[in-house]
């Protein structure tokens, strides 16, 4: 008992976003991906509605999805705003990865209330992001605008939303500081 408090308590306090620009290209196996995937799955869920759905990009698909990233934010954004920068950075963050997972959350109005479904996928996806970490690759949760018009993209059903993409690769760099208040600064106790 005492063991699996260390390393749980050892993992969640690794867990870092670890972007992009800090990967080093060495490839994640399919089998670390479904175990990543896998403990996804073990999230709470009201009335089991497990709102969650993922589509996995690899390989070539990653230069698709850079590529439809790109089409979109030139799309959404007037032209006085427009980067070709910022443009190539979109293009470019999904093949700088060796994986990205879109994370998918689907409604079930008549069952629980659309928050319970987020926060029932986000819990999923804190379930891949400490697994992730127990296995060394990094990630990181990305919400930029572009993601609520992945839709067609992503092949998504009238009850599914895009709510992120999980980045992942491996990293060499030290762990970034856990930048936080302390806890009690959040906690009042009644007794
Ligand atoms: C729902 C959600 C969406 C996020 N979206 C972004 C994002 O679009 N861009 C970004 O840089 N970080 C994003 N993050 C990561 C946070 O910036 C990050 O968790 C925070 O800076 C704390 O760093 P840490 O994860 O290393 O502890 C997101 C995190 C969550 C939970």
């Amino acid at each position: 008992m005492k063991e699996d408090i260390d390393v749980l308590r050892r993992i969640v306090e690794r867990r870092r976003s670890i972007t992009p620009t800090m990967y080093n290209g060495r490839e994640i196996s399919v089998e670390t991906i479904e175990k990543i995937l896998e403990s996804a799955n073990f999230a709470p869920t009201h009335k089991l509605t497990q709102p969650w759905h993922f589509v996995v990009f690899k390989g070539d698909a990653l230069v698709r999805l850079g590529e439809e990233m790109a089409r979109i934010y030139r799309n959404i954004t007037p032209d006085e705003k427009f980067s070709e920068r910022k443009s190539g950075d979109i293009r470019n963050k999904a093949p700088r990865s060796s994986a990205v997972i879109a994370i998918v959350m689907e409604v079930h109005p008549h069952l629980v209330p659309e928050w319970e479904e987020v926060a029932a996928t986000a819990a999923a996806v804190e379930n891949m992001w400490l697994t992730a970490t127990a296995y060394g690759v990094g990630a990181y949760w990305s919400s930029p605008a572009i993601i609520h018009h992945l839709g067609d993209f992503l092949e998504l059903n009238e009850a599914q939303r895009c709510i992120g993409l999980f980045y992942m690769g491996y990293s060499d760099i030290e762990l970034p500081p856990c930048k936080r208040e302390e806890i009690k600064t959040k906690v009042r106790w009644m007794e």
